[in-house]
């Protein structure tokens, strides 16, 4: 479960998007150099109209006056051209950290191992990588090009103040502490609303995802109601908290503009008196107030940007919660490999195993088994029985408690995950279809095979003839989750690249279960063929899947409770006799 975390560590998280940043070292100097230019620009302005005012207007000096004029527009040109591609630059830093951030956090969440997914819901790790990065960009990108924007103009302006007028300066210096402080008070009120304005927002996108995977199952229970008002409640929880947020974010607003501007409308007072008194030229006055328009917009667009940083800032903390998740299956660096040849294929070692979600109930007790090169063997039991943990574990879903797994006599959690899983192919219980072709579909099983193998593979499960009345053959998009094929072309489909993967062991999760009588003949024959040069752990409801395997392991509540052929343990009349009579019809 992602943990939400509460208190301390505010902006601090974006901090963290410093490292996204070092790629891209030069651009952002360059970024910051125009950026600097720009404010430069922008601060030459008032001191260029003074000079127009008292020198060119006041004086009646026309040849004076067109020279400020020109350099009026010089500076304007300079700060409009800088100030664009300021814009340019900064906006694609925003874009490009974003992208780097999004397949950065993609990538991990791929390697977290499936307890991880049993706990945490999709739709929340979709919102993560959606609505969150998207707040994180609107920061890096304009946030970033405001606050340093606005920074070096409120410093260099409240420089220039001081310069042009102490005393006035002096007036300013106490206005912007007074702005400042109700601004760090709201921004961190903001920031807490923020983040649970996006947990709500991620709770619903959970909702949504959840109910459109199973769309059949909520509309033949008409539970669209219900699922309509719970996702309300869940949009309504987030729109409250939006609300609670642009209420501060408004008294926010009205705060600074009154200090701001109820300040500057002093110092004009003060100001007037002053040229009135002939303390000041109008000229340095109206230098003045330029100067003060402009501390009081960039300390105005500060807030305003203090605003969305405390929001990024509460996206940031979620990103990272979910980048330092670490996964739970960690693949050791190791050179070692599985050996090609061993007289053992596999061997389970007295193994005990709960699931991390029940632990205090195993999943498997003492399981021992040891299956020869070339061997099939077959898994038979009840529901629940543990069968499937079996092929979990050793393709490394999940970490044993106890014992030791290996594969020709090499130790499992001692090679590379990827060596390992290279190692197995396997079709399970629930076939994954992909939204993508036929042909794409079956490569999963081996990336780099040609069409050609494709269809070699597709053939031996008995597929092909279904896939060629496809509307485009090998090339039908087969839809989301492959809703476009019935449960039993799925399956096909799976077996296909399982065979195309060609791995040295073979895992079967009923594989044929979905499948008629005729097809399953058909793709046990292929079946057959695959597994004769090769170990194949085979979990059957089926007598016929039964009969041809070498051995049968019989399973109860995570034990062994019997090994022998079908004969043998038909005569021990224990519970295979009893599951063989239930499932398999009248046997002898
Ligand atoms: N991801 C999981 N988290 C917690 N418990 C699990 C998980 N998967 C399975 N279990 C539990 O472990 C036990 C063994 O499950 P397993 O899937 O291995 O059964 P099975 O023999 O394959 O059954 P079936 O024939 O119905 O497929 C069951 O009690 C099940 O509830
Ligand atoms: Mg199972």
């Amino acid at each position: 479960m992602l943990k939400t975390q509460t208190g301390r560590n505010k902006v601090s998280s974006l901090t963290q998007l410093i490292g996204f940043f070092k790629p891209y070292k030069f651009r952002l100097l360059v970024a910051i150099f125009v950026l600097i230019i720009a404010a430069a620009a922008a601060l030459a302005l008032p001191i260029a109209i003074k000079l127009i005012i008292d020198q060119g207007y006041l004086l009646q000096q026309p040849e004076k006056l067109n020279r400020y004029f020109i350099l009026l527009l010089v500076i304007v040109a300079v700060m409009a051209v800088f100030s664009a591609i300021r814009y340019y630059l900064v906006m694609w830093l925003g874009e490009r950290i974003v992208a780097d951030i999004r397949s950065t956090l993609y990538q991990h969440v791929l390697k977290m191992e499936p307890a991880f997914f049993e706990t945490t819901r999709t739709g929340e790790v979709l919102s993560r990588l959606t609505t969150d990065t998207t707040l994180v960009q609107s920061v890096v990108g304009a946030g970033i090009s405001v606050t340093l924007r606005s920074t070096l103009l409120l410093i260099g302006s409240l420089v220039m103040l001081s310069v042009t007028n102490l005393e006035l300066t002096g007036l300013i210096l106490i206005i912007v502490p007074l702005i400042l402080m109700p601004l760090i008070f709201f921004g961190r009120k903001i920031r807490r609303l923020s983040k649970k304005n996006q947990d709500c927002i991620a709770d619903s996108s959970a909702i949504a995802g959840e109910t459109f995977n199973a769309i059949q199952v909520l509309q033949s229970y008409n539970l669209e109601n219900h699922y309509s008002q719970r996702y309300n409640t869940s949009v309504e929880n987030a729109f409250a908290t939006a609300r609670h947020r642009l209420m501060a974010r408004a008294l926010l607003s009205a705060f600074a503009i009154f200090t701001v501007f109820s300040g500057l409308m002093a110092i004009i007072w003060l100001g007037a008196q002053w040229v009135q008194e002939g303390k000041i030229s109008l000229g340095e006055l109206s230098q003045f107030l330029l100067y003060g328009v402009m501390v009081a917009t960039n300390t105005a667009s500060l807030s305003e940007v203090w605003g969305d940083v405390q929001r990024a800032a509460g996206a940031m903390e979620r990103i990272l919660e979910l980048l330092k998740s670490e996964p739970a299956i960690v693949s050791v660096v190791s050179t070692l490999s599985i050996p090609k040849a061993a007289s053992e294929a596999i061997s389970f070692k007295h193994i005990f195993f709960n699931y991390p979600s029940r632990p205090e109930q195993h999943a498997l007790q003492n399981f021992s088994l040891t299956i020869k090169p070339g061997e099939t063997v077959a898994l038979v039991g009840p529901s629940g029985a543990g069968k499937s943990t079996v092929f979990q574990l050793l393709l490394r879903f999940y970490d044993i408690q106890q014992g030791k797994i290996n594969i020709n006599g090499q130790n499992i959690a001692q090679v590379e995950i990827k060596k390992l899983r290279q190692h197995i192919a396997i079709v399970p219980q629930e076939t994954s279809i992909f939204a993508a072709s036929v042909l794409e579909n079956i490569r999963f099983g081996n990336p780099n095979a040609t069409d050609e193998e494709i269809k070699i593979a597709a053939k031996a499960a008995a597929a092909d003839e279904f896939i060629d009345q496809l509307p485009d053959g090998y090339h039908t998009y087969l839809g989301e989750r492959g809703l476009r094929l019935s449960v039993g072309q799925r399956q096909r489909i799976a077996i296909a690249r399982a065979i195309l993967k060609n791995a040295p062991i073979l895992l079967l999760d009923e594989a044929t279960s979905s499948l008629d009588a005729e097809s399953e003949q058909l793709v046990q024959h292929a079946l057959e063929h695959l597994m004769q040069n090769r170990t194949t752990l085979v979990i059957a409801h089926r007598l016929s899947t039964v009969l041809k395997a070498d051995r049968i392991v019989v399973m109860s509540h995570g034990e062994i409770v019997a090994v022998g052929n079908h004969q043998e343990l038909l005569e021990q009349k224990g519970l295979y006799a009893r599951l063989a009579a239930l499932q398999f019809g009248d046997v002898d």
